[in-house]
This record gives C-alpha cells, structure tokens and sequence, in this order.
C-alpha cells in the first residue's frame, strides 16, 4: 500500500484501515479524487464540502500487480496466465530485436491470449518506431499499450498515443534507465500509464536499479501537481523487499515477472508485492 496524506491521490481506489471506500469505477463515474475519511467515506474534493463524517488523514492506496508473463511457461501460456487471476493486469512485453537485443512475441500471440483471461492486458512494446503497430495491438485485444520515448521522434510518439486512444484504449509512455523524468512531460498529459524501467528493457531476471527512485518521485509529483488521471508503473527487479522502495517513492502500478513465477504459491506473492 501507498500512503498519502492530501488529495492528489489518483483515482485507483483507497482504504482505511481495512474498510474499503467505493471501488474505483465510483471514483471515476464522480469524477472525483479517492480520499477516506475515517470510516471510508469519499469527500468529492473540487469545490463540494467535505462529508460531515469526512476527515483528511493518512490514507492508503491501492497498488496494482501487473506480471509479466516474460517469466511464464510459453509452452504453457494459458496455464500460467490462470495462476495470475489474483493480480490486476497481465503484463506482455513485446520485444523486436531491433529497439532491445531480444525478440519475445507479437501481435498474434496477443490474440491468443486475450480469451485466456479476464484481466487487462498491459503491453509494453520495445519495438522501433511503435506507431506502426500499435493499431493492430490494440485490435489483437491490448487493453493498455506503453510505447518508448526513445524509440521514434516526438510527433510519431504523439500519433501512438492518439491511434490507441482513437482504439478506445488506454496508452503510456516509458523511459529507459538512462532517460531522464523530463522527457515524459511533452506526453503527460496524454498519458492514462507512465512506466519507469528499472532495469535495461530486454530480459527479464536482472538486478533492480534503486537509483531510478529519484525519476518516480518526480513523475509522481508531476501527476498529483497536475491532477492528472494517470497510473505510475514501475517495471524490472520488483520483487518483495524492492516493492517497497517502488512504492515510498510513488508508484501505484508493478510490474514483476520472475518475482511471480518462480515464487512457490503465486497468489501469496502477489500479494506481498502489494506492498
Ligand atoms: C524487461 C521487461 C520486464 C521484465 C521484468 O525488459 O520489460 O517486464 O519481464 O522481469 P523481472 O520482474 O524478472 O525483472
Ligand atoms: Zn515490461
């Protein structure tokens, strides 16, 4: 769990204590932010009075687990896509060879799984020059496409945003390690999904990079400053003592793949990795 003390809180859900405030689409259908008074109530926060049992204080937000089905069987994709049923999303990382030195799977293999489950695809493309595909990912069944600052011009990251947008999509942008914060802000706005990769995008099983915690710090205040309806992932090395960090720091989306698939009881790690 994240905790927060004022209103820039995002619109993914909050608690207190262990009761549970009305569930994220109630957030959304208000238009308001999720803030719990001390018996869960919702205190709509832009120019309404507070609820008369409302109270600010210390609240906790919910986190996201999106596993990267990098880390799964591929001979037994459907298999280890139901192991994850207890998490949020299901990330899929596409990788051509060319933007990253590994090629992982496609569009057709989006199709595959879309059926498989119940949960939103989260895909990730490392992959040169995006715009040229995120159409046909959107098609294949991507509930949310993130697309590399890094890999085509600012106008071509522009068009990827607006095409899986113009699909009915979510869409993000992601920043390799040695990217700076900054280069996210031209798309902010635009952005339903920020990810910061905390590892060299290309495999999976590699150290996390706590030096990258500066990076979402900064892009979290960016998006409470703005108010901005956007998630913060975080993708590479989370695991159940890095999680923690990842989430002091902002992050309210984490991506983990051998974290998840290589613990012996799935669910209670995904569990944990909520922090
Ligand atoms: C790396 C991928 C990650 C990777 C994460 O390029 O984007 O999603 O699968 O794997 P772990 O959690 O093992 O670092
Ligand atoms: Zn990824």
């Amino acid at each position: 769990m994240r905790r927060a003390r004022d209103a820039s809180l995002g619109r993914s859900g909050c608690m207190t204590g262990k009761q549970w405030a009305p569930p994220p689409d109630a957030c959304a259908a208000w238009d308001i932010l999720c803030r719990c008074g001390p018996y869960g109530a919702l205190s709509p926060s832009r120019g309404e009075p507070p609820a008369a049992n409302y109270e600010e204080k210390e609240v906790l937000i919910m986190i996201k687990i999106s596993p990267s089905i990098l880390s799964a069987d591929f001979a037994n994709l459907e298999r280890d896509i139901k192991r994850i049923e207890t998490a949020d999303l299901v990330h899929v990382d596409v990788m051509d060879g060319i933007f990253v030195p590994n090629i992982t799977i496609g569009i057709p293999v989006v199709k595959s799984i879309r059926p498989t489950t119940q949960l939103p695809l989260d895909v990730h493309l490392m992959i040169d020059r995006p715009v040229r595909y995120v159409e046909e990912f959107c098609k294949a069944g991507a509930d949310i496409v993130t697309v590399h600052v890094e890999a085509d011009t600012e106008e071509n990251t522009q068009k990827a945003l607006d095409i899986i947008h113009n699909c009915g999509k979510k869409a993000g942008v992601v920043i390799k390690p040695k990217t700076p914060a900054e280069a996210v802000l031209p798309f902010l706005e635009k952005c339903d999904m920020v990810l910061v990769m905390t590892v060299e995008p290309g495999f999976g099983g590699q150290s996390f990079m706590a030096d990258m915690m500066p990076k979402v710090k900064q892009i979290r205040a960016w998006i409470d400053e703005k108010n901005l309806d956007c998630d913060l992932e975080v993708d590479g090395g989370v695991d159940p003592v890095t999680c923690k960090v990842v989430i002091e720091n902002g992050a309210n989306v984490l991506v983990a793949g051998s974290a998840v698939y290589k613990a012996a009881d799935i669910p209670a790690r995904i569990a944990e990795l909520r922090g």
